[in-house]
């Protein structure tokens, strides 16, 4: 049966209103073409497609040129592109250099999180571009004026999120509703969604569309280590530790020094910080050395339970197929 279109497919251009979240170290030209010929917008996230860390802006720049093309050569759907937006109005030089090379490359769809501004949303617009924006913590305020700002899809993510959590404890369940009345744009749920079942409540909830991150990293197509994958499925939610005030990860060495230091009230060591210096997600997640760092995943992986393709993931979570 064909599945309906709607406002949200319209503006994604894709058939169906499903978006696979960007995902640091772990995404790559591979899982992206496989979700957008499954029918869902593919993403390109940070370091997608490598395991080493670039040694300049350029390198990291000319590395994600050459991801976009080898996506573009294996699908002939639309995909987008992750911008990470720090605090200042102004773009910096990194962000400047990533939009530009991004607009010479012919991307059109922008995956933007955190602080909307508007010199960097006219940036990624100028040339028509779909701009979808998820605020890291989101609030009525910040979704509003993302929305302003002229923001086409807004995504509003639950506490039960994998990667960066929202600082404030807003579940999925509540915020969803709340930023649907807020705004007048398509609203896509993010947060836990896992399966059919997290798919048809996000619908419930007044949701547009589904973002999902965590599941797609339990795909043959992923580029997360086999060990990870395998440890995803084995765990569940008593796995797993807070490692700084705004990162969850199932238990591993590392996993448990850093819990350990978030519990003492002597440590003065910013965690999120010593993460990235440990090389963020890439040893524990995409290199598969779990005892060398952490796995970040989303509060629902006790239903996580088998390694599907991208199509046959896409397929159960719509309900199609
Ligand atoms: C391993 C991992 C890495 C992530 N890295 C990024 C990132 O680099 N950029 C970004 O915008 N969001 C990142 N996120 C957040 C996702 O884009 C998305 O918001 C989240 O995965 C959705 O929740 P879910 O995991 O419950 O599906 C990451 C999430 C995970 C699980």
């Amino acid at each position: 049966m064909p599945y309906p279109t709607s406002r949200l497919t319209q503006i994604l251009g894709t058939q169906y209103p499903l978006v696979q979240a960007p995902m640091s170290w772990v995404t790559n030209a591979r899982l992206v073409a496989a979700v957008s010929n499954a029918g869902g917008l593919g993403v390109l996230g940070p370091h997608a497609g490598h395991s080493t860390a670039p040694s300049s802006t350029e390198e990291t720049v000319e590395r994600m040129r050459a991801e976009i093309r080898k996506t573009r050569g294996m699908t002939d759907k639309p995909f987008g592109l992750n911008v990470i937006l720090a605090g200042s109005e102004t773009p910096d030089a990194f962000n400047t250099a990533w939009i530009t090379m991004a607009l010479e490359e012919g991307v059109t769809h922008f995956i933007s999180v955190g602080n909307a501004t508007e010199r960097a949303f006219h940036l990624m617009k100028q040339q028509g571009a779909t701009l979808i924006h998820r605020p890291l913590t989101p609030t009525v305020a910040n979704m509003r004026q993302a929305e302003a700002l002229g923001a086409d899809v807004l995504v509003a993510t639950g506490h039960d999120e994998g990667g960066h959590i929202p600082a404030s404890a807003w579940g999925t369940f509540t915020i969803v509703p709340t930023m649907v009345d807020a705004v007048r744009v398509p609203v896509m749920a993010t947060g836990g969604i896992n399966d059919r079942r997290g798919v048809q409540a996000a619908f419930a909830l007044g949701a547009e569309g589904v973002y999902i991150g965590t599941r797609f990293i339990v795909t043959q197509e992923s580029p997360a280590a086999q060990s990870v994958k395998d440890r995803i499925v084995s765990s569940g939610y008593d796995d797993m530790a807070f490692v700084s005030p705004v990162q969850r990860s199932i238990r591993t060495r590392t996993a448990d020094q850093l819990a350990g230091l978030l519990q003492d009230r002597h440590n003065a060591l910013d965690l999120d910080d010593e993460i990235r210096k440990l090389g963020g997600l890439k040893p524990g997640m995409l290199l598969g050395h779990m005892d060398e760092g952490i796995i970040s995943v989303n509060t629902g992986i006790d239903i996580i339970r088998s390694v599907p393709s991208v199509q046959e993931l896409v397929d159960s979570l719509l309900e199609v197929g």
